[in-house]
């Protein structure tokens, strides 16, 4: 392990591709790793470890789902100065917290480059964060806002924007190894906060892959629910809540008090 983190590291200074694949964990296996050996041509596998790196981030012309393949041209077409890519996740690297939505709403995330900026949903997230201490500085709605999240990260659970916010399962699956990859490599990863049910099931499905034994019947979604998850390398709790969509905040499905109390909870959580 110490010999292949010292490459590791000689090969990232040299600025060639490296992939750390967690020990155990089935994400040689998975899609993303084709993905990456079709793709690059100077890609080099250093070996297997159990070190927390870098997740594997999505081709900026990821083609794994075609239908968002198709979606995206069409978007850069008609708005070519957008982002229109697989949204990046967007905190700190140390995080204790990780906050998992759906997908980058159109004129939202995959506008901006950043998860939930831009979008209406964002709106209630960063606040939220703010008020609990897990940014700094303001949030401004574009990506150049100085923002920084503290001991948080956002993901989603499929990277590129879908028509009408809906992505399908296949969609939802063939994303599902980069939020495995993720969970994977955050070293001080405690609380995984999923928003919406497609979130946690997809939070769920991650663990399995990972190397887990979950059922989904004995995890289900529920606002303000929380599930002690183990895997082959690590474990965490997943607390979820309705998601801060327009949708679900202009029906009362869920209020701005109610996703406090969820933030709370963690606030709580992590400062056991
Ligand atoms: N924007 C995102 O990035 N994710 C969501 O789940 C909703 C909006």
């Amino acid at each position: 392990r110490q010999i292949a983190d010292r490459r590791l590291n000689k090969l990232l200074r040299r600025g060639e591709i490296a992939l750390h694949i967690a020990a155990q964990c089935e994400i040689n296996h998975l899609p993303v790793l084709q993905d990456f050996v079709n793709r690059r041509n100077r890609f080099i596998i250093i070996g297997m470890t159990d070190t927390a790196l870098p997740a594997p981030l999505p081709e900026r012309d990821c083609r794994l789902c075609p239908r968002l393949a198709d979606y995206r041209d069409a978007n850069c077409a008609a708005e070519p100065d957008w982002f229109n890519a697989p949204v990046p996740c967007f905190g700190d690297p140390q995080a204790e917290l990780l906050i998992v939505g759906l997908a980058p709403g159109v004129t939202g995330a995959n506008r901006t480059g950043r998860p939930f900026t831009g979008d209406w949903a964002g709106d209630l997230l960063y606040a939220t964060l703010g008020k609990f201490g897990f940014s700094e500085g303001n949030y401004d709605k574009h990506i150049d806002d100085g923002l920084r999240l503290k001991n948080a990260m956002i993901t989603n659970a499929v990277r590129c924007v879908p028509p009408q916010n809906k992505p399908v399962g296949a969609e939802i699956n063939a994303c599902r190894p980069f939020l495995a990859a993720r969970l994977a490599s955050l070293p001080r990863l405690k609380i995984v906060l999923s928003l919406g049910k497609i979130s946690h099931d997809s939070v769920l499905r991650a663990v399995n892959a990972l190397g887990g034994e979950v059922k989904l019947k004995d995890a289900p979604f529920g606002h303000a629910t929380a599930y002690e998850m183990r895997h082959k390398t690590g474990g965490f709790t997943l607390v979820s809540s309705y998601h801060c969509s327009r949708y679900n905040t202009n029906t009362g499905r869920l209020t701005e008090a109610m996703f406090e109390a969820v933030f709370a909870d963690i606030a709580g959580r992590l400062s056991e």
